[in-house]
């Protein structure tokens, strides 16, 4: 048993959407706190869509009913009470760790956890500083979440034993497989897809292959569901960017460097799926 009820979940974009709306399902109470009024409303509609669908779909019998175990708010002392928090904000080390230190001061059960769903930055650099760093760790879900069942745990060296059995066996109540990993950049999935990825954006940059291309070929070729780019654009290519430059100042290996164009596309706001156009575009 986690002894896990409320759950809070801070950032309702891409991932914490997600994670709100499994967890909803999987019967918890859940807050999720969004930066300002018009990214609640935002993040409320997604929430409402993805659930629809998933009615619609026959997965869920009513979307209205997970729907009312869901409040999205703007205030984080809304945290106060909940056994559980992921944060799911922008990969920013900066913006994490001031994140967690406002946790740390809101969140009063001291069984709670603090949780990071960060894709690559350092777990123990958030729970450094908090006053409970035995009780931080990563569970990081991937994308799209009601989707995929991986979730990988990722205690620090000081994250207690007991915090890892409650964050697997919440993980373990939403119907996901979790796989341990050690406090690494990039942790196990990333650290193998982030230089695949890059791999394929070099390709395409040198006009090696389209985009196209290279996509059907590891569809066709590899059995793989969808191409790197068409991944990288369904990942976000800031996020993709962010993780890569976390993976390379981590290792400093050359495979981790992020390629010109990517950042290019990143500074023009070609960020995928998210704002309709990265290296394909799709209607809004
Ligand atoms: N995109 C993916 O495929 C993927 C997969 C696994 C993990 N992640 C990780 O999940 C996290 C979120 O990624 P995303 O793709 O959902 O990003 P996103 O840009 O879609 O969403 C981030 C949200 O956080 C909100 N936010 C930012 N600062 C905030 C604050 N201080 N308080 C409350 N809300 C705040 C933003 O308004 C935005 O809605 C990142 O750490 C990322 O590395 C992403």
């Amino acid at each position: 048993m986690s002894g896990i009820e409320r759950v809070g979940v801070v950032g309702c974009g891409l991932m914490g959407a997600g994670i709100a709306e499994v967890s909803a399902r999987g019967g918890y109470d859940v807050v999720v706190v969004e930066s300002d009024d018009a990214r609640a409303r935002a993040g409320h509609d997604r929430l409402e869509a993805s659930l629809k669908r998933a009615e619609a779909k026959g997965k869920i019998d009513s979307a209205a009913e997970v729907m009312g175990r869901i409040r999205v708010v703007t205030d984080l002392s809304e945290l106060a009470d909940r056994d559980l928090v992921v944060e799911a904000i922008v990969e920013d080390e900066d913006a994490k760790t001031a994140l967690f230190r406002e946790l740390d001061a809101i969140v009063t059960s001291p069984d709670a956890i603090l949780a990071s769903n960060t894709s690559s930055i350092p777990i123990m650099k958030l729970a450094v500083v908090t006053q409970r760093p035995t009780h931080v760790t990563g569970i990081h879900f991937f994308n799209p979440v009601p989707v995929l069942s991986l979730v990988e745990i990722v205690p620090s060296l000081l994250t207690d034993g007991d915090t890892k059995d409650r964050a697997r066996s919440f993980v373990t109540s939403l119907g996901k497989e979790p796989i341990d990993c050690q406090d690494r950049a990039g942790f196990v999935v990333n650290a193998l897809l982030i230089p695949f990825i890059l791999s394929a954006i070099r390709m395409f940059e040198s006009g090696f292959a389209t985009a196209e291309d290279i996509d059907r070929g590891l569809v066709l070729g590899a059995a793989h569901p969808q191409g790197p780019l068409a991944l990288a654009d369904l990942i976000g290519l800031d996020t993709t960017k962010a993780v890569a430059e976390s993976l390379y100042e981590e290792f400093k290996e050359q495979l981790y460097a992020p390629p010109p164009l990517l950042a290019r596309m990143v500074e023009a706001g070609l960020l995928g799926r998210k704002t309709g156009r990265g290296f394909y575009t799709y209607d809004k």
